[in-house]
């Protein structure tokens, strides 16, 4: 029986979402249907399709009563809004359907895993919010709640620490054997963060089985949208951290993301950990989860905004929040890379090709647009070195977004002070470029809205939104000093 609340919430974006043109989204980085989007929820291959859920605010471009909007895809970049999936309509999840993850049943039905957040008032007239993880069954489109919600509460906190305030973003999988598992974020003592690993037999009935790893107030406080995988021999677990403090290039301030690589042993129930590093080092990545495809591969999207620096710009459209272009993942040297899913050269279009030697400012024939598949690299020419280089793009008379390399101290930066946004938020972000000597290779997305850079094959990426008027569509290149320079780019088709 469907409730009220996802009615209302499917004739809202029913009857409302048909004034957005697609002129005023990107080509093909997702958009909530209408109104406001965080974090990917429910990333998986369902009955022949890739189903992506995400945290959903119809009615405004605000972070409001969560619920889960839907959207399915063949190959990952065009995406077909399918009606709301989840709405907050229950005593358990009446403040919201927070963030989770879907799998399949043994008969076939698809199954979600979310935190339901409900609000209760206490002694002192204070609110506090109390999450638990609950569970829904559905057919890929209409999805009923579980009577016996929630599965997970604070009587399934482990000993001696958690928090009922901070459990949540259960992130499920089936293992080899038919069984469940999750792993789900969640508080210690210390207030610091730590993710829960939890078995089930059914995906109903579910028992503690360990602290997968925790924080001990080194990396941030609460993990927040914890996901584990198998990669390329080791255990890999992704999660969100609040309250980071800075560490170098590696880790600024606030909500940012972290890998860490290790094996996990399932007899001894322990993750040795190995490594650990940022995700990206952009200004607008949050919140990734993964799928594995079923050619094998494990695929990552993430919300294409921070908490730290989400401006809504004014009376654009009536949507906020896009998802990152999908990205393969696999580890090489003990690291965590990725690259755009190989998908995207389906929609590669016009190419131009420049190879040059560059000194002071250039812009090159036909290379220019918003919608865009751009390669640059850099080799230091024989004779002489350079110092600075810089390219700018979705470039008008007063815009551009510029990332800037210095070789001397291998830092790569991306600066959006002039990307549209006149708000005081983070607008500049750096990092070191592992690879020295000033050879450098980026791989860089532009579609409409936001520009993602790969460094080097995957090594390390920067992503960020931008807000820049459509008809700022120029690129530049300039350097201090002489470098040779090859530029490849395709115009990329919707
Ligand atoms: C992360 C997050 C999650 C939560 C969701 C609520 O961005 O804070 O922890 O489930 O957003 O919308």
């Amino acid at each position: 029986m469907m409730t009220e609340k996802l009615k209302k919430a499917r004739e809202y974006e029913e009857k409302y979402a048909r004034f957005i043109s697609d002129e005023e989204r990107p080509a093909y980085h997702l958009t909530p249907r209408i109104g406001w989007m965080n974090d990917p929820n429910g990333f998986s291959f369902y009955n022949g399709a890739y189903h992506l859920f995400y945290q959903y605010h119809p009615y405004s471009l605000e972070w409001g009563p969560m619920h889960w909007g839907h959207v399915v895809s063949r190959d990952l970049l065009h995406w077909e809004y399918l009606p709301c999936a989840l709405a907050p309509d229950q005593a358990y999840d009446g403040f919201g359907c927070f963030s989770g993850s879907a799998s399949e049943l043994p008969d076939g039905r698809q199954l979600l895993m979310y935190t339901g957040v409900r609000e209760e008032m206490c002694e002192d007239g204070r609110k506090k919010t109390i999450q638990t993880q609950c569970m829904a069954v559905g057919d890929g489109l209409n999805y009923e709640k579980y009577e016996a919600n929630p599965v997970l509460d604070e009587t399934s906190l482990p000993a001696g620490g958690g928090s009922r305030l901070d459990f949540r973003d259960p992130k499920l999988w089936r293992e080899e054997d038919g069984s469940f598992a999750c792993i789900v974020g969640n508080r210690t003592e210390d207030g610091s963060g730590s993710l829960l690993l939890y078995r089930s037999e059914d995906g109903f009935h579910w028992n503690f089985e360990t602290i997968v790893d925790r924080s001990y107030n080194e990396f941030g406080k609460m993990w927040e949208c914890p996901d584990l995988f198998g990669l390329d021999g080791k255990t890999v677990i992704l999660t969100s951290p609040q309250e980071m403090s800075q560490s170098g290039l590696e880790f600024h301030n606030g909500n940012g993301t972290m890998y860490l690589i290790g094996q996990y042993d399932r007899e001894k129930k322990h993750f040795e950990r190995e490594s650990l590093g940022a995700i990206d080092y952009g200004i607008d990545f949050y919140a990734p989860q993964t799928v594995q495809a079923p050619d094998g591969r494990r695929i990552m999207i993430g919300w294409m905004q921070n908490w730290d620096a989400c401006v809504a710009p004014s009376g654009r459209s009536r949507w906020i929040g896009q998802m990152t272009i999908p990205r393969e993942l696999r580890i090489v040297d003990g690291k965590l890379q990725q690259m755009p899913i190989r998908e995207i050269e389906s929609l590669r279009g016009h190419r131009v090709y420049h190879r040059m030697s560059l000194c002071n400012e250039n812009t090159l024939q036909g290379v220019f647009g918003r919608r865009i598949d751009l390669t640059v690299t850099l080799t230091p020419s024989e004779e002489e070195s350079y110092e600075r280089f810089r390219i700018r793009l979705a470039r008008g008379s007063r815009h551009y977004t510029m990332i800037s390399y210095n070789p001397k101290t291998s830092v790569l930066k991306i600066d959006r002070n002039n990307s549209g946004c006149c708000r005081d938020v983070v607008h500049e972000r750096r990092c070191f470029v592992r690879q020295q000597r000033g050879r450098l290779k980026l791989r860089i997305l532009l579609d409409q809205y936001s520009v993602e850079v790969f460094v080097n094959d995957g090594e390390q990426a920067l992503t960020t939104a931008i807000y820049t008027p459509l008809s700022a569509d120029g690129i530049s290149f300039e350097v201090d000093g002489r470098v040779d320079l090859e530029v490849e780019k395709y115009e990329l088709r919707s």
